[in-house]
Protein backbone atom coordinates (compact mmCIF):
# COMPACT_ATOMS: atom_id res chain seq x y z
CA UNK A 1 0.00 0.00 0.00
CA UNK A 2 0.97 3.40 -0.47
CA UNK A 3 -0.06 6.57 1.27
CA UNK A 4 -0.23 8.74 -2.12
CA UNK A 5 -0.97 6.54 -5.17
CA UNK A 6 -3.90 8.97 -6.46
CA UNK A 7 -2.18 11.32 -8.97
CA UNK A 8 0.02 8.64 -10.36
CA UNK A 9 -0.06 6.18 -13.67
CA UNK A 10 2.83 4.42 -13.51
CA UNK A 11 4.04 2.13 -10.42
CA UNK A 12 7.70 3.16 -8.96
CA UNK A 13 10.61 1.67 -10.34
CA UNK A 14 11.11 -0.92 -7.63
CA UNK A 15 14.74 0.72 -7.23
CA UNK A 16 13.67 3.97 -6.32
CA UNK A 17 11.39 2.19 -3.57
CA UNK A 18 13.91 0.17 -2.02
CA UNK A 19 16.21 3.32 -2.24
CA UNK A 20 13.79 5.53 -0.19
CA UNK A 21 12.22 2.97 1.62
CA UNK A 22 12.86 3.60 5.76
CA UNK A 23 11.33 0.67 6.84
CA UNK A 24 13.97 -1.39 7.53
CA UNK A 25 15.25 1.15 9.93
CA UNK A 26 12.54 2.89 11.04
CA UNK A 27 10.29 0.13 12.24
CA UNK A 28 12.32 0.46 14.99
CA UNK A 29 9.89 3.87 15.99
CA UNK A 30 6.78 1.74 15.52
CA UNK A 31 5.11 2.32 19.33
CA UNK A 32 5.48 5.47 19.12
CA UNK A 33 3.84 5.65 15.70
CA UNK A 34 1.26 3.70 17.12
CA UNK A 35 0.99 6.24 20.32
CA UNK A 36 1.15 8.85 17.84
CA UNK A 37 -2.02 7.23 16.18
CA UNK A 38 -3.46 6.56 19.34
CA UNK A 39 -3.50 10.54 20.28
CA UNK A 40 -4.58 11.56 16.55
CA UNK A 41 -7.39 9.10 16.88
CA UNK A 42 -8.81 11.25 19.99
CA UNK A 43 -8.40 14.55 18.45
CA UNK A 44 -10.05 13.26 15.56
CA UNK A 45 -13.15 11.63 17.54
CA UNK A 46 -13.17 15.34 19.58
CA UNK A 47 -13.84 17.29 16.54
CA UNK A 48 -16.36 14.88 15.70
CA UNK A 49 -14.51 13.35 12.28
CA UNK A 50 -14.97 10.09 13.81
CA UNK A 51 -16.81 8.52 16.34
CA UNK A 52 -16.65 7.34 19.33
CA UNK A 53 -17.19 3.53 18.22
CA UNK A 54 -14.20 3.95 15.82
CA UNK A 55 -12.83 5.17 17.93
CA UNK A 56 -12.78 2.70 20.17
CA UNK A 57 -11.88 0.25 17.15
CA UNK A 58 -9.02 2.07 16.01
CA UNK A 59 -7.85 1.82 19.99
CA UNK A 60 -8.37 -1.68 19.66
CA UNK A 61 -6.78 -2.20 16.42
CA UNK A 62 -3.96 -0.73 17.96
CA UNK A 63 -3.24 -2.83 21.03
CA UNK A 64 -3.33 -5.70 18.64
CA UNK A 65 -0.86 -3.78 16.99
CA UNK A 66 1.59 -3.42 19.80
CA UNK A 67 1.01 -6.80 20.71
CA UNK A 68 2.03 -8.72 17.25
CA UNK A 69 5.11 -6.52 17.38
CA UNK A 70 6.65 -7.10 20.63
CA UNK A 71 5.71 -11.18 19.64
CA UNK A 72 7.99 -10.21 16.39
CA UNK A 73 4.65 -11.47 15.17
CA UNK A 74 3.27 -8.52 12.64
CA UNK A 75 4.62 -8.68 9.01
CA UNK A 76 5.73 -5.36 8.46
CA UNK A 77 5.96 -6.04 4.47
CA UNK A 78 7.84 -3.86 2.17
CA UNK A 79 6.11 -0.68 3.16
CA UNK A 80 7.82 2.73 2.35
CA UNK A 81 8.15 3.56 6.23
CA UNK A 82 6.71 2.65 9.70
CA UNK A 83 3.76 5.11 9.15
CA UNK A 84 2.90 3.14 6.14
CA UNK A 85 3.03 0.14 7.50
CA UNK A 86 0.78 1.04 10.91
CA UNK A 87 -1.84 2.55 8.39
CA UNK A 88 -2.18 -0.46 6.12
CA UNK A 89 -3.09 -2.56 8.89
CA UNK A 90 -5.46 -0.36 10.43
CA UNK A 91 -6.82 0.03 6.51
CA UNK A 92 -6.65 -3.65 6.36
CA UNK A 93 -8.46 -4.53 9.56
CA UNK A 94 -11.12 -1.98 9.96
CA UNK A 95 -11.56 -0.70 6.42
CA UNK A 96 -13.32 2.92 5.86
CA UNK A 97 -12.83 3.89 9.83
CA UNK A 98 -8.72 2.95 9.09
CA UNK A 99 -9.35 5.30 5.78
CA UNK A 100 -10.49 8.14 8.29
CA UNK A 101 -7.51 8.40 10.13
CA UNK A 102 -5.21 10.13 7.91
CA UNK A 103 -7.39 13.16 7.88
CA UNK A 104 -5.52 16.34 9.71
CA UNK A 105 -1.76 14.64 9.94
CA UNK A 106 0.77 13.99 7.19
CA UNK A 107 3.47 12.07 7.64
CA UNK A 108 6.38 15.06 8.00
CA UNK A 109 4.72 16.45 11.36
CA UNK A 110 4.01 12.34 12.63
CA UNK A 111 7.46 11.45 12.08
CA UNK A 112 8.21 14.45 13.84
CA UNK A 113 6.47 13.36 17.07
CA UNK A 114 7.58 9.64 16.83
CA UNK A 115 11.28 11.25 16.62
CA UNK A 116 10.84 13.26 19.91
CA UNK A 117 9.46 10.25 21.45
CA UNK A 118 12.37 8.35 21.42
CA UNK A 119 14.66 10.89 22.12
CA UNK A 120 12.87 11.90 25.53
CA UNK A 121 12.94 7.87 26.02
CA UNK A 122 16.31 7.38 25.11
CA UNK A 123 18.27 10.46 26.89
CA UNK A 124 16.69 9.10 29.99
CA UNK A 125 17.75 5.32 29.49
CA UNK A 126 21.10 6.72 28.47
CA UNK A 127 21.08 9.03 31.96
CA UNK A 128 20.63 5.70 34.12
CA UNK A 129 23.19 4.12 32.35
CA UNK A 130 25.67 7.04 33.00
CA UNK A 131 24.07 7.28 36.66
CA UNK A 132 25.71 3.53 37.24
CA UNK A 133 28.62 4.68 36.04
CA UNK A 134 29.29 7.36 38.25
CA UNK A 135 28.89 5.09 40.91
CA UNK A 136 31.68 2.97 39.90
CA UNK A 137 33.52 6.39 39.83
CA UNK A 138 32.80 6.57 43.35
CA UNK A 139 32.96 3.81 44.71
CA UNK A 140 36.50 3.43 43.46
CA UNK A 141 37.61 7.08 44.69
CA UNK A 142 36.34 6.61 47.72
CA UNK A 143 38.34 3.08 48.42
CA UNK A 144 41.51 4.72 47.24
CA UNK A 145 41.45 7.63 49.84
CA UNK A 146 45.03 8.54 50.72
CA UNK A 147 46.57 6.85 47.44
CA UNK A 148 48.93 9.10 45.91
CA UNK A 149 49.73 9.11 41.83
CA UNK A 150 51.93 11.20 40.12
CA UNK A 151 49.52 14.33 38.05
CA UNK A 152 50.11 14.91 35.04
CA UNK A 153 50.56 18.27 32.40
CA UNK A 154 51.64 17.52 28.48
CA UNK A 155 51.77 13.64 29.81
CA UNK A 156 55.26 14.47 32.08
CA UNK A 157 55.13 14.51 36.12
CA UNK A 158 53.69 17.79 36.93
CA UNK A 159 52.73 17.54 41.00
CA UNK A 160 51.69 15.25 43.49
CA UNK A 161 48.04 14.05 43.73
CA UNK A 162 45.05 11.57 44.37
CA UNK A 163 44.26 8.92 42.65
CA UNK A 164 40.96 9.56 44.36
CA UNK A 165 41.16 13.20 43.05
CA UNK A 166 41.84 11.82 39.39
CA UNK A 167 39.15 9.56 39.32
CA UNK A 168 36.56 12.13 40.93
CA UNK A 169 37.60 14.95 37.77
CA UNK A 170 35.46 12.02 35.90
CA UNK A 171 32.84 12.96 37.87
CA UNK A 172 32.38 16.26 37.23
CA UNK A 173 32.95 15.37 33.42
CA UNK A 174 29.60 13.46 34.17
CA UNK A 175 27.68 15.81 35.97
CA UNK A 176 27.83 17.87 33.31
CA UNK A 177 27.03 15.32 30.86
CA UNK A 178 23.86 14.51 32.77
CA UNK A 179 22.86 18.32 32.49
CA UNK A 180 23.28 18.17 29.11
CA UNK A 181 21.24 14.96 28.51
CA UNK A 182 18.94 17.18 30.71
CA UNK A 183 18.83 19.88 28.35
CA UNK A 184 18.20 17.05 25.03
CA UNK A 185 15.58 15.84 26.50
CA UNK A 186 14.00 19.11 27.55
CA UNK A 187 14.13 19.90 23.81
CA UNK A 188 12.61 17.26 22.72
CA UNK A 189 9.44 17.85 24.87
CA UNK A 190 7.22 19.98 22.68
CA UNK A 191 4.50 17.88 20.43
CA UNK A 192 4.34 18.78 16.45
CA UNK A 193 1.29 16.99 15.60
CA UNK A 194 -1.29 19.61 14.01
CA UNK A 195 1.50 21.48 11.89
CA UNK A 196 0.10 18.55 9.08
CA UNK A 197 2.13 18.71 6.02
CA UNK A 198 3.77 22.23 6.80
CA UNK A 199 1.38 24.84 7.11
CA UNK A 200 -1.06 23.30 10.08
CA UNK A 201 -4.58 20.96 9.57
CA UNK A 202 -7.70 22.59 8.62
CA UNK A 203 -9.87 20.46 11.19
CA UNK A 204 -9.33 21.90 15.07
CA UNK A 205 -7.24 19.52 16.41
CA UNK A 206 -6.95 20.03 20.49
CA UNK A 207 -3.08 20.14 20.31
CA UNK A 208 -2.78 20.67 24.13
CA UNK A 209 -4.74 17.36 24.50
CA UNK A 210 -2.92 15.21 22.22
CA UNK A 211 0.35 16.56 23.65
CA UNK A 212 -0.92 15.56 26.68
CA UNK A 213 -1.76 12.19 25.85
CA UNK A 214 1.47 11.53 24.56
CA UNK A 215 3.28 12.92 27.81
CA UNK A 216 4.77 15.96 25.74
CA UNK A 217 5.34 19.04 28.35
CA UNK A 218 3.91 21.57 25.73
CA UNK A 219 3.58 22.08 22.16
CA UNK A 220 5.61 23.67 18.91
CA UNK A 221 5.05 27.26 17.92
CA UNK A 222 5.38 27.25 14.45
CA UNK A 223 3.92 24.72 12.01
CA UNK A 224 6.69 25.14 9.40
CA UNK A 225 9.33 24.95 12.69
CA UNK A 226 8.08 21.64 13.80
CA UNK A 227 8.16 19.76 10.34
CA UNK A 228 11.47 21.02 9.64
CA UNK A 229 13.30 20.90 12.68
CA UNK A 230 15.62 18.10 13.79
CA UNK A 231 17.64 19.99 16.15
CA UNK A 232 16.34 17.98 18.96
CA UNK A 233 17.99 15.16 17.45
CA UNK A 234 21.28 17.14 16.79
CA UNK A 235 21.36 18.11 20.61
CA UNK A 236 20.75 14.74 21.96
CA UNK A 237 24.07 13.53 19.13
CA UNK A 238 26.24 16.66 21.11
CA UNK A 239 25.51 15.38 24.14
CA UNK A 240 25.98 11.40 23.44
CA UNK A 241 29.58 12.91 21.44
CA UNK A 242 30.63 14.87 24.83
CA UNK A 243 29.89 12.11 27.09
CA UNK A 244 31.71 9.88 24.64
CA UNK A 245 34.50 12.06 24.51
CA UNK A 246 35.00 11.66 28.30
CA UNK A 247 34.50 8.12 28.48
CA UNK A 248 37.39 8.49 25.27
CA UNK A 249 39.47 9.98 27.18
CA UNK A 250 38.92 7.63 30.45
CA UNK A 251 39.83 4.63 28.08
CA UNK A 252 42.57 6.73 26.94
CA UNK A 253 44.21 6.61 30.35
CA UNK A 254 43.26 2.97 30.60
CA UNK A 255 45.16 1.83 27.53
CA UNK A 256 48.20 4.02 29.17
CA UNK A 257 47.57 2.75 32.49
CA UNK A 258 47.44 -0.58 31.61
CA UNK A 259 51.33 -0.76 30.04
CA UNK A 260 53.82 -1.89 31.91
CA UNK A 261 56.03 1.60 31.15
CA UNK A 262 53.28 2.79 33.15
CA UNK A 263 52.04 -0.05 35.48
CA UNK A 264 49.04 2.17 37.19
CA UNK A 265 45.92 -0.10 36.29
CA UNK A 266 45.26 -4.08 35.75
CA UNK A 267 42.27 -4.99 33.90
CA UNK A 268 40.79 -7.86 35.04
CA UNK A 269 40.82 -10.62 32.87
CA UNK A 270 37.03 -10.59 31.98
CA UNK A 271 37.42 -7.66 30.60
CA UNK A 272 41.41 -7.74 28.96
CA UNK A 273 41.55 -9.30 25.42
CA UNK A 274 44.73 -11.93 24.13
CA UNK A 275 46.41 -11.62 21.42
CA UNK A 276 46.18 -14.16 18.48
CA UNK A 277 49.84 -14.54 18.22
CA UNK A 278 51.68 -13.36 21.25
CA UNK A 279 50.85 -15.58 24.14
CA UNK A 280 52.34 -12.92 26.76
CA UNK A 281 49.39 -9.87 25.95
CA UNK A 282 46.33 -9.58 27.50
CA UNK A 283 44.98 -5.79 25.76
CA UNK A 284 42.94 -3.47 26.93
CA UNK A 285 40.84 -3.88 23.68
CA UNK A 286 37.77 -2.64 25.17
CA UNK A 287 39.04 0.75 26.24
CA UNK A 288 40.34 1.33 22.52
CA UNK A 289 36.89 0.27 20.97
CA UNK A 290 35.49 3.11 23.36
CA UNK A 291 37.91 5.32 22.26
CA UNK A 292 37.17 4.62 18.51
CA UNK A 293 33.80 4.55 19.06
CA UNK A 294 33.81 8.22 19.97
CA UNK A 295 35.54 8.67 16.85
CA UNK A 296 32.30 7.17 15.10
CA UNK A 297 30.01 9.19 17.01
CA UNK A 298 31.35 12.51 16.48
CA UNK A 299 30.57 11.64 12.80
CA UNK A 300 26.83 10.91 13.83
CA UNK A 301 26.87 14.77 14.92
CA UNK A 302 28.37 15.76 12.16
CA UNK A 303 26.05 14.14 9.53
CA UNK A 304 22.83 15.35 11.02
CA UNK A 305 24.08 19.32 11.03
CA UNK A 306 25.36 18.57 7.41
CA UNK A 307 21.92 17.26 6.61
CA UNK A 308 20.47 19.93 7.95
CA UNK A 309 22.62 23.12 6.58
CA UNK A 310 21.73 23.65 3.10
CA UNK A 311 17.55 22.74 3.71
CA UNK A 312 14.58 25.38 2.71
CA UNK A 313 11.43 25.13 4.55
CA UNK A 314 9.47 22.90 5.33
CA UNK A 315 9.92 19.19 5.07
CA UNK A 316 12.66 17.61 2.76
CA UNK A 317 13.42 13.90 2.11
CA UNK A 318 16.82 14.75 3.34
CA UNK A 319 15.38 14.51 6.72
CA UNK A 320 14.79 10.82 6.91
CA UNK A 321 18.78 10.97 7.33
CA UNK A 322 18.30 11.81 10.40
CA UNK A 323 17.54 8.32 11.97
CA UNK A 324 20.14 5.56 11.30
CA UNK A 325 22.95 7.68 13.00
CA UNK A 326 20.81 8.33 15.80
CA UNK A 327 19.88 4.82 16.53
CA UNK A 328 23.28 3.34 16.46
CA UNK A 329 24.64 7.01 18.53
CA UNK A 330 22.32 5.89 21.24
CA UNK A 331 23.07 1.97 20.72
CA UNK A 332 26.92 2.73 20.59
CA UNK A 333 26.75 4.86 23.80
CA UNK A 334 24.31 2.13 25.84
CA UNK A 335 27.09 -0.57 25.17
CA UNK A 336 30.20 2.02 25.85
CA UNK A 337 28.47 2.89 29.15
CA UNK A 338 28.35 -0.72 30.28
CA UNK A 339 31.75 -1.71 29.20
CA UNK A 340 33.66 1.46 31.06
CA UNK A 341 31.32 0.88 34.33
CA UNK A 342 32.29 -2.94 34.08
CA UNK A 343 35.78 -2.11 33.66
CA UNK A 344 36.17 0.31 36.00
CA UNK A 345 34.19 -1.53 38.68
CA UNK A 346 36.45 -4.33 38.15
CA UNK A 347 39.65 -2.80 37.69
CA UNK A 348 42.95 -3.28 39.91
CA UNK A 349 44.91 0.34 40.51
CA UNK A 350 48.25 -0.73 41.14
CA UNK A 351 48.67 1.94 44.27
CA UNK A 352 52.08 0.85 45.07
CA UNK A 353 53.46 1.75 41.55
CA UNK A 354 51.32 5.00 41.28
CA UNK A 355 53.13 5.76 44.61
CA UNK A 356 56.76 4.93 42.97
CA UNK A 357 55.99 6.89 40.16
CA UNK A 358 55.11 10.15 42.10
CA UNK A 359 58.36 10.40 43.46
CA UNK A 360 60.43 10.09 40.02
CA UNK A 361 60.35 13.37 38.12
CA UNK A 362 60.63 16.07 40.76
CA UNK A 363 56.56 16.35 41.22
CA UNK A 364 57.31 18.27 44.49
CA UNK A 365 59.45 21.19 42.66
CA UNK A 366 56.67 23.56 42.72
CA UNK A 367 56.30 23.06 46.22
CA UNK A 368 59.71 23.73 46.67
CA UNK A 369 59.26 27.36 45.04
CA UNK A 370 56.31 27.70 46.97
CA UNK A 371 58.06 27.32 50.33
CA UNK A 372 60.61 29.53 49.28
CA UNK A 373 57.91 31.75 48.31
CA UNK A 374 57.19 31.55 52.46
CA UNK A 375 60.97 32.28 53.31
CA UNK A 376 60.32 35.33 51.39
CA UNK A 377 61.25 35.07 47.70
CA UNK A 378 59.45 36.68 44.43
CA UNK A 379 57.91 33.16 42.88
CA UNK A 380 59.86 34.49 40.09
CA UNK A 381 63.20 33.70 41.67
CA UNK A 382 61.90 30.83 43.73
CA UNK A 383 61.42 29.18 40.07
CA UNK A 384 65.02 30.04 39.38
CA UNK A 385 66.45 28.75 42.36
CA UNK A 386 64.39 25.64 42.56
CA UNK A 387 65.12 24.70 38.76
CA UNK A 388 68.02 24.79 39.52
CA UNK A 389 68.56 22.96 42.58
CA UNK A 390 66.40 20.53 39.74
CA UNK A 391 69.31 20.85 37.79
CA UNK A 392 72.05 19.81 40.12
CA UNK A 393 69.42 16.69 40.97
CA UNK A 394 69.92 15.46 37.78
CA UNK A 395 73.06 15.83 37.36
CA UNK A 396 73.76 13.93 40.51
CA UNK A 397 71.36 11.18 40.16
CA UNK A 398 69.37 12.25 43.40
CA UNK A 399 65.37 13.37 44.49
CA UNK A 400 64.64 16.89 46.11
CA UNK A 401 64.01 15.33 49.08
CA UNK A 402 67.34 13.33 48.92
CA UNK A 403 69.38 16.48 48.98
CA UNK A 404 71.53 18.08 52.12
CA UNK A 405 70.59 20.62 53.96
CA UNK A 406 74.27 22.14 52.72
CA UNK A 407 73.43 21.74 49.08
CA UNK A 408 70.25 23.35 49.22
CA UNK A 409 71.77 26.48 50.53
CA UNK A 410 74.64 26.69 48.73
CA UNK A 411 72.46 27.41 45.93
CA UNK A 412 69.43 29.38 47.88
CA UNK A 413 70.89 30.41 52.13
CA UNK A 414 67.16 30.92 52.99
CA UNK A 415 66.52 27.14 52.96
CA UNK A 416 66.49 26.00 56.36
CA UNK A 417 65.49 22.24 57.51
CA UNK A 418 61.73 22.85 57.22
CA UNK A 419 61.92 22.31 53.71
CA UNK A 420 61.84 18.52 54.06
CA UNK A 421 58.84 18.37 55.42
CA UNK A 422 57.18 21.06 53.06
CA UNK A 423 58.62 18.77 50.14
CA UNK A 424 57.31 15.36 51.40
CA UNK A 425 55.10 13.87 48.36
CA UNK A 426 52.09 14.00 50.83
CA UNK A 427 52.83 16.96 52.24
CA UNK A 428 52.28 18.26 48.57
CA UNK A 429 49.09 16.59 48.06
CA UNK A 430 47.72 17.39 52.08
CA UNK A 431 48.83 21.62 51.25
CA UNK A 432 46.38 21.69 48.30
CA UNK A 433 43.70 22.70 50.86
CA UNK A 434 41.62 24.85 49.06
CA UNK A 435 38.39 24.27 47.64
CA UNK A 436 38.59 22.03 44.38
CA UNK A 437 42.20 20.78 45.21
CA UNK A 438 43.66 17.56 46.17
CA UNK A 439 43.51 17.59 49.94
CA UNK A 440 42.58 14.56 51.10
CA UNK A 441 39.71 16.47 53.61
CA UNK A 442 38.76 18.07 50.41
CA UNK A 443 38.46 15.44 48.36
CA UNK A 444 36.71 13.54 50.85
CA UNK A 445 34.35 16.01 50.94
CA UNK A 446 34.28 16.00 47.25
CA UNK A 447 32.94 12.42 47.31
CA UNK A 448 30.08 13.06 50.07
CA UNK A 449 28.74 15.75 47.94
CA UNK A 450 29.26 13.25 44.87
CA UNK A 451 26.99 10.70 46.87
CA UNK A 452 24.32 12.89 48.02
CA UNK A 453 24.02 14.42 44.23
CA UNK A 454 23.68 10.66 42.90
CA UNK A 455 21.33 9.46 45.31
CA UNK A 456 19.67 12.96 44.61
CA UNK A 457 19.26 12.26 41.28
CA UNK A 458 18.44 9.02 41.25
CA UNK A 459 15.32 9.46 42.92
CA UNK A 460 14.52 12.18 40.81
CA UNK A 461 15.25 10.45 37.31
N1 LIG B 1 10.05 8.26 6.29
C1 LIG B 1 9.91 9.69 6.31
C2 LIG B 1 10.96 10.31 7.23
O1 LIG B 1 11.52 9.63 7.99
C3 LIG B 1 8.54 10.05 6.80
C4 LIG B 1 8.05 11.34 6.28
C5 LIG B 1 7.84 11.24 4.81
N2 LIG B 1 7.15 12.39 4.35
C6 LIG B 1 6.99 12.66 3.04
N3 LIG B 1 6.32 13.66 2.75
N4 LIG B 1 7.55 11.88 2.14
O2 LIG B 1 11.23 11.49 7.15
Amino acid sequence: MKLWGGRFEKETEAMVHSFSSSLSYDRRLAFYDLKVTEAHALALEECGLIDAGEREAVLSVLGQLRVEMERGEFAFGDDEDIHTAVERALVERLGETGARLRAGRSRNDQVAADMRLFVKDESRRIAFLLLDLMAVVLERAREHLGALMPGFTHLQPAQPVLLSHHLMAYFEMFKRDMQRLGEAEARADLCPLGSGALAGVTFPLNREMMADELGFGGITANSMDAVADRDFVADFLYALCVLTTHLSRMAEEMVLWCTPRFGFMELDEAYATGSSIMPQKANPDLAELVRGKAGRMLGHLVSMLAVLKGLPLAYNRDLQEDKEGLFDAVDQAAAMLRVMAGALATARFEVARMAEAVGEGFTNATDLADYLVRKGLPFLEAHASAGRLVRSCIEGGKKLEELGLEEFRAVEPRVEDDVYDHIALNACVEARDLPGGTATMRVEEAIDRAQEWLEARRTRL
